[in-house]
């Protein structure tokens, strides 16, 4: 089967990135984070200092911006030729994340970008609206998912991981205020599809999450012959 796509969306911290990036590595796909993308917009939005309700010029830098993703020791995202995989990552820039989401024109210019990526490709894509509507015809599209206590302790540990002081209720807070504004916007929402295979991730290990994606490509692919 040619230009194969696996869709995994689902809300914050359900381990989408883990996961997609291990079945990409297994199936020689090509991996694509497009969270990374609406975090790239941001960051620059925030660096040029425009305002987050000019949409107009959120909608001109969006169209003056060149993002390249590509993996070599590690995933790299590239903003206008400056490597700013780190820095997307800030906290400020999740905060700000949903401004750009929001706004249809960045959300078109983006799909386009995304669509492309399957035209030489297999692909494994995470985001929250890849099954509904950057490829409504994925192969197998998954909907990742865990509890919010679970994905709270998860973020907890992460920072832990990296020496930062964290409070496990704020941070509950926090992903309960991402999971409402990611479901509730008016543009492509994060949403439950009736054909997503949907795992609750809760209580399984990453390696088994992958397995079960592993075995669902498998029999798609025997399935369609
Ligand atoms: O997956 P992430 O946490 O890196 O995503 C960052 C932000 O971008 C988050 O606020 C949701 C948004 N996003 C989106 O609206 N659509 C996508 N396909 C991916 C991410």
């Amino acid at each position: 089967m040619k230009n194969f796509v696996i869709a995994i969306d689902g809300p914050a911290g359900a381990g989408k990135s883990t996961v997609a990036k291990i079945v990409a590595e297994k199936l020689g796909f090509l991996y694509i984070d497009t969270g990374a993308m609406y975090r790239a917009l941001t960051l620059k939005a925030m660096k040029k200092n425009i305002d987050f309700g000019n949409k107009e010029e959120l909608i001109k830098m969006a169209e003056n911006t060149e993002l390249k993703l590509y993996q070599d020791a590690k995933y790299r995202v590239i903003m206008d030729g400056e490597d700013v995989s780190e820095e997307i990552r800030k906290e400020e820039v999740s905060r700000n994340t949903h401004y750009v989401a929001s706004i249809f024109e960045i959300r078109e210019i983006l799909w386009k970008m995304q669509r492309k990526f399957r035209e030489n490709s297999n692909i494994v894509m995470e985001g929250r609206d890849i099954g509904s509507k950057v490829f409504p015809d994925a192969q197998l599209k998954i909907y990742l998912d865990a509890s919010v206590e679970e994905r709270a302790k998860r973020r907890y540990l992460q920072l832990k991981e990296k020496g930062e002081i964290a409070d496990i209720e704020e941070i509950k807070k926090e992903v309960i205020e991402r999971d409402k504004k990611d479901r509730n916007r008016k543009i492509a929402p994060l949403v439950k599809l009736p054909d997503a295979v949907y795992l609750d991730t809760t209580n399984l290990t990453i390696q088994e999450v992958v397995e079960k994606i592993i075995n669902l490509y498998h029999q798609k692919l025997n399935s369609s012959g």
